[in-house]
C-alpha cells in the first residue's frame, strides 16, 4: 500500500516505532512489545536485518510475528537474571506501546491483554521506550481508558467486587472475548478486569492497593518502567517525552 493511503493513526504509530527502532544496535538484546504500535516496531526491526540480536517477546502474538519475520527469539528465562542488586538487567532495550502515557511517563498498559509479560520484560530491561500516537497522551492516568488488571480465574467474581470497592475505582468488569461468548484469557490463563477510574487518585498508591487484593496478579499501571516515549505524528515527525532513567 502506498504511504498516501495509510490512516493518519497508522502513519503516526509507524513514525514512533521507526524512531525507537533507530536506537537498536547490532548485538543488542531486545524486548518486543505487544499491540498494533509494537507490531510496527517488530516489522521495522526485522527490516534492518541487524546481526546478533536476541529478542524476547511479551506475548504469543508478538512471538508469532517475530518468528515469521525471522527475528531470533529467546525466552525471558534464557537470559540470566542479575547476580546481585547492583548488576544490570539482561535486556538492553524494550520497545512497547501503551494505552495511556502521562507527562511523568506513567503508563496504562494491557489493552491487548499482555500486561503481565510486558511488565516482566520491562522490569528485566535496562531501558524501556514507549511508542504511541497523540491519542495515547493524557493529563492524568485513567482519563481516557479503563485500567486493565490481570486476575486469577478462580473466584473471579469475588475479585472483581474487591476491585470495585476501592475508592479509586468507578466500575470494574471482566473483559469478554470479542464475540462475548466467554471471558478473555491471557497467555498465562488468567482473566482481565477493566476498571474505570475516578479522578484524583495517584497511580502509584492505586497500583499498590490493587496488588494487596486477593486474586489480583498484576496491574496495567507502569509507574516507573519507561524513561522515554516517542509520540508519533501523522506527518512522520516524532516528539519526545523523557525522564531520568531508573
Ligand atoms: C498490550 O497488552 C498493551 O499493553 C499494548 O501495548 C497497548 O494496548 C497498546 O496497543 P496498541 O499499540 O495496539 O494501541
Amino acid at each position: 500500500m502506498s504511504i498516501d493511503h495509510l490512516a493518519p493513526q497508522t502513519l503516526a504509530r509507524r513514525a514512533a516505532a521507526e524512531a525507537a527502532v533507530a536506537l537498536v544496535k547490532p548485538g543488542m538484546t531486545l524486548g518486543l512489545g505487544t499491540g498494533d504500535t509494537a507490531a510496527h516496531a517488530i516489522r521495522a526491526l526485522a527490516a534492518r536485518k541487524l546481526p546478533g540480536l536476541r529478542c524476547v517477546a511479551t506475548s504469543s502474538r508478538s512471538a508469532a510475528l517475530a518468528r515469521e519475520l525471522g527475528l531470533p527469539l529467546f525466552e525471558l528465562d534464557d537470559l540470566a537474571p542479575p547476580a546481585d542488586l547492583a548488576a544490570e538487567q539482561p535486556i538492553d532495550l524494550t520497545i512497547d506501546g501503551a494505552d495511556e502515557v502521562d507527562a511523568e511517563l506513567q503508563l496504562v498498559k494491557g489493552g491487548g491483554g499482555a500486561l503481565l509479560f510486558e511488565k516482566l520484560v520491562a522490569q528485566a530491561s535496562r531501558r524501556m521506550v514507549v511508542i504511541a500516537d497523540e491519542d495515547k497522551v493524557v493529563a492524568r492516568i485513567g482519563d481516557k481508558r479503563a485500567l486493565p488488571i490481570e486476575i486469577v480465574c478462580f473466584g473471579a467474581r469475588h475479585t472483581v467486587q474487591r476491585i470495585a470497592f476501592l475508592p479509586a475505582v468507578a466500575s470494574a468488569a471482566l473483559r469478554p472475548l470479542a464475540d462475548g461468548s466467554a471471558p478473555f484469557l491471557t497467555d498465562s490463563g488468567h482473566y482481565i478486569v477493566d476498571a474505570t477510574l475516578r479522578t484524583g487518585h495517584p497511580a502509584g498508591p492505586l497500583h499498590h492497593a490493587l496488588k494487596l487484593l486477593l486474586g489480583v496478579v498484576e496491574t496495567g499501571l507502569f509507574c516507573h518502567e519507561a524513561s522515554l516515549a516517542y509520540i508519533g505524528q501523522p506527518d512522520g515527525t516524532v516528539r519526545t517525552l523523557s525522564r531520568a532513567a531508573r
